[in-house]
């Protein structure tokens, strides 16, 4: 059997890294997605293959106790890595192991902060369940997705795997693993990538050793951007744009004292603000990857600016579709 499964990347608007501690966010599923193809074979392999934009590919082949794999790029093999965790949860989901080839297709670049580890991991997920015809809710999905982050990373907030399976403009309350759809349609935003210096899991994980050893002031910094979160919903539902976008800049310095920043990042920000953007500010984990900027009728002027400080603007406009899946034959 044959299925082709989907998950869109996302954008967090606000609250990234608060959101691990149980702040509140803010995040938008955009329109550009990673595709996973997916083969049931008829023994026990498992052969995994990845393509990124401009990256090259990855391969990885398991079979038995032999593991092999070719790489052109590092953040395809962290990425293959969620797509082999998420075969294993299926599969312990499903009560059934079979061999498989995985062919994922991201038209987003891997790795850059735009949720593709969460996308990887749901649109495996939702294709080995079908393929085993294994009934799958959204809920448990979003659950199962969440599993391979945390084993992969080490630590992970349910925000992107619920974000990536529902799709939308989504408030998310990571206490309650629930979230509130906010009305809304295309935000007038950029987003500006320049390659990742480090990955999800060590930047959560710096922000960790800064808690440890200042508890009461990076707690204070992280409530502060859980109430940001509030304010900036109630701009969007107010439909105050100047506001969401001098939240984003406050939200951005908060997480510049978090530490998740780059010279890059920060320039990329300050060329968006000064070519006209209401607020940008750095989206994911940081450390590199990619920044958002809101900037109604100055599009065009901050995608130069952006190129103007070496970062490369990305296109994508919002998307409603979460997790897709059918089988093709
Ligand atoms: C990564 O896309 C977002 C972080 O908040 C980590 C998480 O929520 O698990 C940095």
């Amino acid at each position: 059997m044959r299925v082709f499964a989907s998950a869109p990347g996302k954008i967090t608007l606000f609250g990234e890294h608060a959101v691990v501690y149980g702040e509140p966010a803010i995040t938008y599923t955009i329109d550009k997605r990673v595709h996973v193809h997916l083969k049931v074979r008829g023994d026990s392999t498992i052969k995994i293959e990845a393509r990124g934009l401009q990256v090259g590919g990855a391969k990885l082949v398991i079979s038995g106790e032999k593991i092999e794999a070719e790489v052109d790029a590092q953040s395809l093999m962290e990425s293959l890595s969620y797509v082999h965790k998420a075969l294993e949860i299926a599969s312990e989901y499903c009560g059934e192991s079979k061999g498989v080839e995985i062919l994922v297709e991201s038209e987003l670049p891997v790795g850059a902060g735009l949720g593709t580890s969460a996308a990887v991991s749901a649109a495996t997920i939702a294709a080995f369940c079908r393929a085993m015809e294994k009934e799958l809710s959204l809920e448990e999905l979003a659950r199962l997705a969440h599993r391979v982050e945390i084993e992969v990373q080490g630590s992970a907030s349910p925000m992107d795997t619920m974000t990536v399976t529902y799709g939308g403009l989504l408030y998310i309350k990571p206490a309650e693993r629930s979230f509130e759809r906010l009305e809304w349609g295309s935000l007038p935003v950029v987003v500006g990538f320049t390659p990742r210096e480090s990955n999800t899991g060590k930047l959560v994980a710096g922000v960790r050793r800064l808690v440890e050893r200042e508890e009461d002031l990076i707690m204070e910094i992280i409530r502060t951007i859980g109430k940001l979160v509030d304010r900036a919903r109630e701009a969007l539902e107010e439909e105050n744009l100047e506001m969401v976008g001098s939240l984003m800049n406050v939200n951005h310095g908060l997480l510049e004292a978090l530490g998740v920043s780059t010279v890059k990042l920060n320039e990329m920000v300050y060329a968006a603000r000064a070519a006209g953007a209401l607020g940008a500010k750095l989206t994911g984990a940081g450390g590199g990857g990619c920044m958002v900027a809101l900037c109604p009728g100055r599009e065009e002027e901050v995608k130069a600016s952006l190129r103007a400080v070496g970062g490369i603007p990305l296109e994508c406009t919002f998307s409603s579709r979460g997790v897709e899946v059918r089988v093709v034959g």
